[in-house]
């Protein structure tokens, strides 16, 4: 079942079903002020910081779900109404939430009004504008009554919601006109307020929640709403919010056309007062007049269109299926943005107040956005890096605001510092950009210890070289990329955390896939040591050591271990009663190719397909755990079926696409693609339940009580990797250090597709063909009608358009 539709053309998903199973949500913002809005308009906005800069309350796990947004309140006679359906949750004669690019749409219809309000943050702007229209469609004249409301929040997200001693005593506003105030603390250690406006001449406002709503009634109800009249209310203490009343009278056919804004503003210190007590407005009021005409506001949403134009025409596909080419052409980069601005920190899943910004998560997050932003994604590099320890370990999260590295987060997740390794080569095959190796880094930041970031990738190898167990193996430490695979920990304990709790150090636990990563991005490491002209010796040695070690100590005869666990037993081997076999190790061995000669991958990914795969996906391991096993951790604590116990943890199913495509299983890597891509779920909205347009981490796996259910959508891993995969290695236009690597591996039946790439400064126009019905091996390269030996379309100059036609055949003409 469905509750919206794909409009390609407009790049925006259309709910038309107010009642999805989930709240499914947009972001607004791409630079320094954030909102996130639900299809009934709910959700908040910040800026820079989701705990520290929150500007608008949010209540989280409500009941009803997501209360609380923008929300606009149209009176007409004795029906109150919202364009967006929520709270008032009137019965509309037609509506719709049209989420698209950075905004969202609501068209609400009721007695012949029609609502449609545009909701987006305008780039280079620190505010949300809310464009309002209002038509009467009617043959009636009609005397309504607008309320706008926005509910503020005492900034710090986490005190707002605890500590009511001070905060109801602490609230403060200033009415000046048709604009609303929130000036708490500013007196004191703030220079920042908020501002919520509207570009017309009201009749009434308030300020003070209770006043509004009344202390007896909710959002769906305020008095002052139903009552029609504002109370002019001046809030001192208790809740402090913004609501704007209008008088809209409309003949038939007119149309009201509103703009409000809601902004945030810092003043120097010296230029906070425009007399004692009355705040600097100059900043607001600069913002207001950007957008006080509607045609200003339409230009500004032309300007956002234009920006999502130029990021998306980086990679467009013409593949022949619909599904498939709104996932690589719209939704999936879309996604790989969101990740890169929003990192873990706030979705309707994290709460903005925990999760910084991850040190493995930045680094993959940013193969999936790197060819939209370069230059911020080198920045991103920069600052990722300069939390890194001199050992080449790392905290496993920064905080976005300092920069700094958190230490009450937990460290020593040895998977961390191969990822940097990733994120610096994706970085540099997409630029061509070598220099980024020679920038100076520091360590913790601390400028006194500071590096060449290439130093930086070589402390990464060798704190893996450095951290070896008794079988060769790498270490695991608190846990690799898994965070519940906690060998170490032995918790008994249900107030400690898995991911911060005092480890045993004196074990000897080693990580399967730590070994996989390491062959892996310890081979990139070796690329770029060729590339400065450094010896590879010992680095080589290393990189093959690992592989043998895998080979004799990591096989368990269908499938790679997963570890060994403290006290140095088999995890994820056929002698387990439970977790069996884990996906992480099959698909890092698999995609560095470790056995392959020997059939090692091949016999892997069967078990995988034999083991691990259900309708929905591949899930993390079989059999899912049944039992708390003290010496894993967290992964058994999971009812069987979620999250990391047997879950589809669509993080890692993108590693055994790539596997497959490794060895030329086109058909399988696909269909793989398609299990969990959500277009592809579209119509099963009602079991999968999150937005069919996005990712979500995890989906309900075949032990779960309900499998197919999805939770934690938008901020995963998931969408960088899944991009990684469809773009790069299953329809194969590979950035590499001396070009585009063409290297398809498709499914048989796929006769021909076109994709365009926009790649250093120039346009590649790359025709498949695929006319002997394989899934892998280029026969023949044509660039600008030349005939080119290998598959590498070298590197044409800037500015050119380059036509590229490939014939897939199974004689390469490498
Ligand atoms: C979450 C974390 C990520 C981790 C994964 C598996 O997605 O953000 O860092 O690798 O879970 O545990
Ligand atoms: C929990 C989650 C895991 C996440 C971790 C982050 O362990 O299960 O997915 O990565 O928290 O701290």
């Amino acid at each position: 079942m469905k509750y919206g539709r794909f409009d390609d053309n407009a790049r925006e998903y259309v709910i038309e079903d107010p009642r999805t199973p989930h709240p499914w949500i947009n972001y607004l913002g791409n630079e320094e002020f954030f909102g996130l809005v639900s299809n009934t308009a709910g959700g908040y906005c910040f800026y820079k910081d989701a705990k520290f800069r929150r500007l608008t309350r949010y209540r989280y796990n409500n009941v009803p779900m997501d209360v609380g947004g923008r929300y606009y309140y149209i009176k007409d006679g004795e029906t109150v109404w919202n364009p967006g359906w929520k709270p008032s949750q009137t019965e509309l004669d037609h509506y719709e939430c049209r989420h698209g690019l950075s905004y969202s749409r609501f068209i609400g219809e009721k007695d012949g009004v029609k609502s449609e309000l545009t909701c987006f943050v305008p780039l280079g702007v620190n505010a949300e504008v809310h464009k309002l229209s209002i038509e009467n469609n009617s043959d009636i004249k009609k005397s309504l009554q607008l309320f706008s409301f926005a509910e503020w929040c005492l900034w710090n997200a986490q005190t707002d919601m605890e500590n009511f001693q001070r905060n109801l005593s602490i609230g403060e506003v200033e009415v000046d006109g048709s604009v609303l105030y929130h000036k708490t603390e500013y007196k004191e250690r703030r220079n920042h307020y908020a501002f919520y406006s509207v570009n017309a001449p009201i009749s009434g406002f308030d300020t003070d929640r209770e006043a509004f709503i009344g202390m007896y009634n909710g959002f769906e109800n305020p008095q002052a709403v139903m009552e029609g009249a504002s109370r002019n209310s001046v809030a001192h203490g208790w809740s402090p919010v913004a609501s704007h009343y209008l008088d809209v009278e409309l003949e038939p056919g007119e149309t009201r056309e509103l703009v409000f804004v809601l902004g945030y503003v810092e003043n120097a210190e010296d230029a906070k007062w425009e007399s004692k007590g009355v705040i600097n407005k100059a900043g607001a009021k600069r913002i207001i007049r950007k957008f006080e005409t509607v045609e200003k506001v339409d230009a500004a949403l032309a300007d956002l269109a234009d920006y999502w134009d130029r990021l998306l025409a980086t990679y467009q596909v013409n593949s022949g299926d619909e599904k498939t080419d709104r996932m690589v052409n719209i939704w999936n980069p879309y996604q790989c943005m969101v990740t890169f601005n929003m990192s873990r920190s706030a979705s309707f899943f994290e709460s903005g107040i925990g999760r910084g910004m991850g040190f493995r998560d930045s680094n993959q997050d940013l193969i999936g956005f790197v060819h939209q932003v370069p230059e911020r994604a080198k920045q991103r590099i920069l600052d990722i890096a300069a939390t890194q320890f001199e050992d080449g370990s790392a905290y496993h999260q920064y905080q976005p605001l300092t920069k700094r590295g958190n230490a009450d987060i937990g460290a020593n997740f040895n998977d961390d510092p191969l990822w940097l390794i990733l994120s610096v080569s994706a970085y540099i095959k997409e630029t061509g950009d070598g220099s980024i190796l020679d920038e100076t880094v520091p360590y913790d930041n601390d400028d006194s210890k500071a590096t060449d970031l290439f130093e930086h990738l070589t402390r990464s190898f060798n704190f893996t070289v450095n951290h070896l167990g008794p079988h060769g193996l790498p270490l695991i430490g608190r846990a690799d990329w898994n965070d519940c695979l906690n060998l170490n920990c032995f918790s008994k304990d249900p107030n400690e955390s898995f991911q911060t709790t005092e480890n045993q150090t004196d074990g000897s636990a080693e990580s399967l896939m730590i070994a996989g990563e390491f062959v892996l991005y310890g081979r990139e490491y070796i690329r770029l040591c060729t590339l400065r002209d450094i010896d590879t010796a010992a680095a080589q040695q290393h990189v093959d050591a690992m592989v043998e070690s895998v080979k004799v100590h990591g096989w368990d005869g269908d499938w790679f271990l997963r570890a060994y666990d403290y006290y140095g037993r088999k995890v994820g081997s056929e002698e387990n009663e439970e977790g069996k076999i884990f996906i992480e190790s099959q698909g890092f061995c698999t995609m560095a190719g470790i056995g392959r000669e020997e059939g090692l991958c091949e016999k892997a990914l069967d078990s995988v397909a034999e083991r691990l795969l259900c309708e929905h996906g591949i899930v993390l391991n079989n059999p899912a755990f049944t039992e708390y096993v003290l010496e894993y951790g967290e992964i058994s604590t999971y009812p069987a079926g979620y999250k990391e116990n047997g879950g589809i943890f669509c993080h890692n199913n993108p590693w055994i696409m790539i596997g497959e495509t490794k060895i030329g299983r086109g058909d399988r890597a696909y269909d793989y693609w398609k299990r969990i891509a959500p277009a592809h779920r579209e119509e099963i909205s009602e079991l999968h339940r999150m937005e069919p347009y996005v990712y979500s981490q995890m989906i309900a796996g075949k032990d779960a009580f309900r499998p197919g259910e999805a939770k934690n959508s938008w901020l995963t891993g998931t969408a960088a990797w899944n991009w990684v995969a469809i773009s790069q290695y299953i329809l194969g236009i590979h950035p590499d250090y001396d070009g585009l690597r063409i290297d398809p591996c498709i499914p048989k039946d796929w006769k021909e597709y076109t994709v365009t790439r926009r790649f250093r400064g120039a346009e590649y126009r790359i025709t498949v063909k695929n006319p002997n019905g394989v899934s892998k091996g280029v026969f023949m390269l044509l660039v600008d009608g030349d005939l080119t030996k290998g598959n590498i379309v070298p590197v044409l100059g800037e500015h050119g358009v380059h036509e590229v036609e490939v014939i897939l055949g199974e004689k390469t003409n490498g």
